[in-house]
């Protein structure tokens, strides 16, 4: 059976919407999903999975805290392990799906993608291959002017049901990639 681990950081939800319909969908697929947040994955070895998935919300284009210093403390361990190499060698069958939820009311996608690229050089850098990187489209929750009035348009409610369907569906897709 094929196994994956989600680890995901949420302070109003919406990543947390996602991580879930990402866990639905693999388990649909017959894949055996370990969910946590970061504070609680300090002993996690990203090398017992197939599939890791690392999911944060863009706060100032970054992650955030909890989920930088969880990747940080890892990285870490990591280096002090030998797992860190010049050249960042493949390990094969081992994969990370990045996730990260926006608003992008000021400059759009732009101010979310450094948060996903930064999320996936962790892993790459032990040698995981990233199979992709999904950035989701989310309300600016308790901000009505960022939610209506940004460079994303009026994007209340979001993700909506069918956007978690679909997320649902791709992760579905995604675990025959394994
Ligand atoms: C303090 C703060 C900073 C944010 N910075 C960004 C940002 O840099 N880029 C962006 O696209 N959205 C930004 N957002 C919007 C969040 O990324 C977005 O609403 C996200 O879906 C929240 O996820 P969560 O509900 O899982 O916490 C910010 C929101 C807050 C509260």
């Amino acid at each position: 059976m094929k196994t994956a681990l989600i680890v995901y950081s949420s302070n109003t939800g919406n990543t947390e919407k996602v991580a879930y319909a990402i866990q639905l969908g693999l388990e649909e697929a017959g894949v055996q999903v370990t969910i946590k947040k970061p504070q609680e994955a300090a002993d996690v070895d990203y090398f017992s999975y197939d599939l890791v998935c690392v999911g944060t919300p863009a706060i100032q284009w970054h992650p955030t805290r909890q989920m930088d210093d969880f990747l940080k403390a890892k990285m870490a361990a990591y280096r002090k392990d030998g797992k860190i190499k010049p050249s960042a060698p493949k390990v094969v069958g081992k994969n990370v799906l990045v996730f990260v939820t926006y608003s992008g009311p000021h400059t759009g996608l732009d101010e979310a993608t450094p948060a996903g690229k930064y999320l996936a050089q962790f892993f790459a850098h032990v040698g995981f291959n990233i199979v992709d990187e999904w950035y989701v489209l989310s309300e600016f929750c308790g901000n009505e002017e960022n939610s209506t009035k940004g460079r994303m348009g009026d994007i209340r409610g979001k993700p909506t049901v069918e956007d978690l369907q679909k997320i649902k569906e791709d992760a579905k897709a995604l675990a025959s990639k394994i």
